[in-house]
C-alpha cells in the first residue's frame, strides 16, 4: 500500500512513543521508507540505536549536526518526504506547531516542510482538554494538520479520558488514506481567494470585507483529492491550507497577472472577491489635508480574471469555474453572468443580509452549468467546498 512512499517520522517524549517503535515497522511493512527524527525528550523513552535500527534509516536527532547539514538540510529533509508524521504528538509538540516556533530539529522541520503533516496527539486528559491545547488544535485543524485520535481509555497516568494515543494499526491507515492517490492526482488547480487590496496612496486603499474562507477551504479539498493546487490569494483574514503553492498578491491586476503566470492548469476556480476598479490617479506620496479642498478620486476598471482566462482560447483550462453573489433574482442573474463571461460553471449564492452567509461559515449555492441549475441545501462552507471538489474530480476524469 505504501510502497515507494517516505514517511518523516517525527517522535515527541511522552511515554507513548513506545509504540512509535512498532510504528516504524508497521510502516515498513507496508512498504514505506520511514525516516525519524526524535526529540530531546523523546529520548528518554526510546533510544536512537532502536529507532535507527528497526527504521534501517540514519536518526536525525540535533538541528545543528552538520554533518547532517552538509548531507541533507533540513529543509530539505522536511521536504523529500512524502508525509510528514508526528507521533506522539505531545502538548508541547503541538503548541510549538500552532505558534510557529522553531527552536529544535523537530519544530523547524514542521515549519519548513510543505508537505501534509499527521499529528497522532498523546497526553494526560486534563492537557488534551486545556483550552491552550484546544485553541493550538483549532489552529492546526485549521491549517490543514491531519490529526489521528487521541482515544479515550485508560492512561498510563492513572487517569480516565481521551488523550491516549490511537493504535498504531490506526494511525498507518490515517497514512494510507493521508497518501492515498485521490482522482485529482496530477491535475493542477488554479485558485483565487481573498479579497483584493487597490491603493489610493502608499499608506490607503481601498478593499471589500472578503474573508478568504470559501477560497481556502476550496483550495484545501482540491488538494485532499490529490490536485496540485496553485493558491493566488489577496490578503485574507484567514491562513492558506497547508500543502498548496501560494501566490500572495495585493491588487487585481497583480492578481491576473499571478493566474496567467500558473497558467497552464486543468481547472481553475475564481473565489476571489476582486475589486471591479482601481484608483486611476493613485498618488505615489501619501495624500495631504489641503485648504484647496477634497480630493478626487478617479477610477478604472480592472480587468476581469475570470473573464479573461474564460476567453482565452488557447491555453484556456478545460473547466472554468466563477462565482456569484447576488442578492436578488439570483438564478437569473447568474445565468447571465456565465453567458457574459464565458465560464464552465458559475457558483451563485445569495448574500442579502437576511441570508447571513456573508462572513458567516455556512453557504446556500446554486452550481449553474451547461447542464442547467442545480441547488445545494444550505451547508458549511467546508461542505460545499468538498462537494464542489468533488463535482470538479468528476468533471476532470
Ligand atoms: N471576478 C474576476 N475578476 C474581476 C471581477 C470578478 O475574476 N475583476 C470573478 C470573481 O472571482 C467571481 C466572479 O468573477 O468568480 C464574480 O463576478 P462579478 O461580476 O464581480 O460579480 P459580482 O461580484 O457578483 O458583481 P456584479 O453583480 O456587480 O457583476
Amino acid at each position: 500500500m505504501l510502497s515507494g512512499k517516505r514517511v518523516l517520522l517525527i517522535i515527541g517524549g511522552g511515554i507513548a512513543a513506545f509504540k512509535s517503535l512498532d510504528l516504524i515497522r508497521r510502516l515498513r511493512e507496508q512498504g514505506a521508507t520511514v525516516v525519524p527524527v526524535l526529540t530531546k525528550a523523546a529520548e528518554e523513552f526510546v533510544t536512537p540505536l532502536s529507532t535507527s535500527a528497526l527504521a534501517a534509516e540514519k536518526v536525525y536527532r540535533d538541528l545543528f549536526d552538520l554533518t547532517d547539514e552538509a548531507e541533507m538540510g533540513h529543509i530539505e529533509l522536511s521536504r523529500a518526504a512524502d508525509l510528514v508524521v508526528v507521533a506522539p504528538a505531545t502538548a508541547d509538540l503541538l503548541g510549538k506547531m500552532a505558534n510557529g516556533l522553531a527552536n529544535d530539529l523537530a519544530s523547524t522541520l514542521l515549519m519548513a516542510t510543505d508537505k501534509r503533516v499527521l499529528v497522532a496527539p498523546a497526553m494526560n486528559v486534563r492537557m488534551w482538554e486545556h483550552p491552550a491545547n484546544q485553541r493550538n488544535v483549532a489552529t492546526l485543524r485549521g491549517d490543514g494538520v491531519l490529526f489521528i485520535g487521541p482515544d479515550e481509555g485508560e492512561m498510563a497516568c492513572g487517569e480516565f479520558g481521551p488523550g491516549r494515543m490511537s493504535e498504531v494499526p490506526e494511525i498507518v491507515g490515517a497514512v494510507i488514506a493521508a497518501l492515498a492517490d485521490g482522482p485529482l492526482r496530477g491535475k493542477h488547480v488554479v485558485v483565487t481567494s481573498g479579497p483584493t487590496h487597490e491603493p489610493i496612496d502608499p499608506v490607503r486603499y481601498i478593499a471589500n470585507r472578503s474573508s478568504g474562507a470559501q477560497g481556502t477551504a476550496i483550495a484545501r479539498a482540491l488538494s485532499a483529492l490529490g490536485a496540485e493546487v496553485t493558491f493566488v490569494t489577496g490578503p485574507a483574514d484567514i491562513a492558506p491550507p497547508a500543502g498548496v503553492r501560494v501566490v500572495r498578491v495585493q491588487t487585481a491586476r497583480q492578481m491576473l497577472e499571478a493566474v496567467q503566470g500558473a497558467l497552464p492548469a486543468d481547472a481553475a476556480v475564481f473565489a476571489a472577491a476582486v475589486a471591479d476598479w482601481h484608483v486611476a490617479n493613485e498618488s505615489g506620496r501619501k495624500m495631504k489635508k489641503t485648504r484647496e479642498g477634497l480630493p478626487v478620486l478617479e477610477f478604472a476598471e480592472n480587468p476581469d480574471i475570470l473573464a479573461t482566462v474564460s476567453q482565452m482560447g488557447q491555453g484556456r483550462p478545460g473547466l472554468v469555474v466563477g462565482f456569484a453573489a447576488e442578492t436578488d433574482d439570483v438564478i437569473a442573474h447568474a445565468t447571465a453572468k456565465r453567458d457574459r463571461k464565458g465560464c464552465d460553471w458559475i457558483v451563485a449564492n445569495d448574500v442579502s443580509p437576511a441570508t447571513g452567509i456573508m462572513g458567516g461559515s455556512e453557504n446556500a449555492v446554486t452550481v449553474i452549468s451547461g447542464d442547467g441549475a442545480e441547488d445545494w441545501p444550505r451547508m458549511s462552507k467546508d461542505q460545499v467546498a468538498a462537494r464542489l471538489a468533488a463535482k470538479i474530480a468528476e468533471a476532470l476524469t
